[in-house]
């Protein structure tokens, strides 16, 4: 009973405090007691003490110090739907019965179909090591855009390709998006997908706000709008790295932004972060979509927070909820 009294005392003081300085808490809470979303069984983490400092730096950091980096394909957007795997940018217009149907050639989602298999299969390869996947991911994509370019992609069928695709956003997106934009906080959407569909899809969902930035591969049309090429250089699965070093203009704006939460899928993503040139508490969350026996232990070793076949964002959700 004492301790109980005790325990409100310190919070009571703990949010004033928070008040007195324009936050709106500064309790550091525990992750199973107070942040139920921290009990389902999706949630592995290896080390929760740790996690619960990370969350606590960025509690009292509050929404002036906080921005997000996070990846769009599996991160943002579903794994799967009712047992059904849900589309990649890439795979809303490899499944597209209009690009099909109007290009008349019929080999081409069979031969998308084919790289996606044998790449995607190189790509979550347990056995390789990210050097060893690397030169395979830029055959994947040097492939996979060539083929998107032969058939001469029309830029005003994207709507109605996103629109009759299986794409969704997980859920809790709604929550995300409205709340970080409701306290303008950063958010930094880094993907090896196709940038123009990526920004479709959120578009399409209402959630492109003013603080949404998207880095991807842009495609690149010609004067009828047609599909000519991909601008810039390319971005996949394992060279984040190089990317976010050539995002540094865009982080050094967002100096005084030293808590950063990221959001991936892939061990690539880890890396997305590097163009932060001042970190102060970061928090990785990590979502493991497939071959979850084989590569449990590296992704509990490498993201702070690992999320197994979990399709919602309830997690991010909660440490946005104490934050903001
Ligand atoms: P992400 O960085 O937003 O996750 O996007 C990259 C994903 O796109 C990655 O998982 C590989 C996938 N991809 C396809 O599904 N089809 C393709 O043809 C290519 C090149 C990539
Ligand atoms: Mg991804």
């Amino acid at each position: 009973m004492q301790a109980l009294h005790l325990w409100t005392l310190l919070a009571t003081y703990a949010v004033a405090v928070g008040q007195n300085q324009g936050q709106k808490n500064q309790e550091c809470p525990k992750l199973n007691a107070q942040m139920p979303e921290f009990q389902k069984k999706t949630v592995h983490i290896k080390d929760p003490g740790r996690v619960e400092e990370i969350i606590c730096g960025l509690i009292k950091g509050g929404a002036a110090k906080l921005q997000i980096i996070t990846d769009f394909d599996m991160t943002l957007s579903r794994f799967s739907y009712n047992g059904k795997r849900c589309p990649t940018c890439h795979n809303i217009i490899d499944n597209s019965k209009l690009i099909t149907e109007e290009c008349r050639k019929k080999f081409f989602s069979f031969q998308l179909l084919q790289l996606k298999e044998t790449y995607y299969a190189i790509e979550i390869d347990p056995a390789l090591t990210i050097e060893e996947k690397y030169p395979y991911m830029v055959e994947w994509y040097n492939k996979s855009h060539a083929l998107l370019i032969e058939q001469g992609l029309q830029k005003d069928k994207f709507a109605e390709i996103v629109r009759e695709s299986d794409v969704m956003l997980k859920e809790g997106y709604e929550n995300f998006f409205d709340k970080l934009s409701e306290h303008n906080i950063p958010v930094f959407i880094f993907s090896a997908g196709i940038g123009d569909i990526l920004e479709e899809v959120i578009h399409q969902a209402g959630v492109y706000h003013s603080n949404v930035k998207v880095v991807s591969n842009f495609m690149d049309f010609d004067e009828h709008g047609i599909l000519k090429g991909f601008k810039g250089e390319l971005i996949h699965v394992y060279n984040k790295h190089d990317g976010a070093l050539k995002n540094t203009e865009y982080f050094k704006q967002l100096k005084d932004n030293s808590n950063i939460i990221l959001l991936g899928d892939s061990q690539g993503d880890l890396s997305m972060a590097d163009g932060v040139a001042n970190v102060e508490h970061i928090l990785k969350i990590g979502y493991l979509n497939d071959k979850v026996d084989e590569l449990l232990e590296k992704y509990m070793d490498s993201y702070d927070i690992v999320l197994v076949k979990d399709e919602s964002l309830e997690v991010a959700n909660s440490i946005l909820q104490k934050i903001l």
